[in-house]
């Protein structure tokens, strides 16, 4: 694992950015995964900002969303799949239909699940994901405990992710939802490269986990201390307990 801390969010926007122009520079085609949060938000920004110069297309990438809330309806404001579509996708130059995330409305979710690891799978995989990372330790939705095998599929949400997403739900943990889809620890650990981001001293001690604690299913990041080519990007805060 390699980890660089960096003076603030900016930097750490400029070079998970630097990783992905260079990807579509070598692949135009690439398959990217795509988190939906407030960490990668400026890495969004970047992106846009150098398509906008002509710097980088997407036009013929691909890309997956990692997760998605049970049950919210299609126009809600914080369904992941608007989010990343307000954020991003529609910013710049991503082909109709180029973008794909977990349904969280599907009648039948083990089966929507599972047509979604095919997707991802007939895609040729992701070549770069994009992660941040929750306080409890959890990467996409795989909550404490979650298999390192696991793959797309439904879990419950624990109290302290509620409590920290609130606040986009209008401060009322009552209105965040109680089950999330997500790809699984072993669906991200398929991911050919993977760049994670944290800032601020909130996620101080998952970061202490992930990069010096032992791996354990009870800090579900830390599998990344096996994935042949993860890149960690902090800001001085989040390095704080390191
Ligand atoms: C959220 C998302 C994750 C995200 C993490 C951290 O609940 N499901 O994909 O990486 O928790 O979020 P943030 O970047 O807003 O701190």
């Amino acid at each position: 694992m390699e980890v660089v801390i960096l003076d603030d969010a900016r930097d750490l926007a400029s070079v998970a950015a630097d990783a992905i122009t260079a990807l579509l520079a070598r692949k135009p085609d690439a398959v990217l995964g795509l988190a939906t949060g407030s960490s990668p938000l400026a890495v969004y920004d970047e992106l846009t900002a150098r398509h906008g110069r002509g710097e980088v297309s997407f036009a013929q990438a691909r890309a997956f969303t990692l997760d998605e809330y049970v049950g919210l309806p299609a126009g809600h404001p914080e369904r992941y799949r608007t989010v990343i579509d307000r954020d991003f996708v529609t910013r710049v130059d991503f082909a109709p239909d180029a973008v794909r995330g977990p349904d969280g409305l599907a009648d039948d979710i083990p089966a929507s699940c599972a047509a979604y690891e095919q997707a991802i799978a007939d895609a040729g995989g992701v070549d770069l994901q994009i992660l941040g990372i929750g306080s409890v330790g959890h990467i996409a939705f795989n909550e404490p405990g979650s298999s390192f095998a696991s793959r797309t599929r439904i879990k419950t949400l624990t109290r302290q992710t509620r409590l920290d997403n609130a606040r986009f739900f209008d401060g009322d943990v009552d209105q965040v939802p109680t089950h999330c889809l997500t790809q699984g620890l072993g669906t991200i650990m398929a991911a050919r490269h993977v760049v994670l981001l944290a800032t601020g001293a909130s996620k101080a001690e998952a970061v202490h986990q992930l990069v010096e604690g032992p791996v354990s299913a009870l800090w579900p990041a830390t599998i990344l201390q096996h994935h042949p080519h993860a890149t960690v990007l902090l800001d001085p805060a989040a390095a704080g307990r390191l």
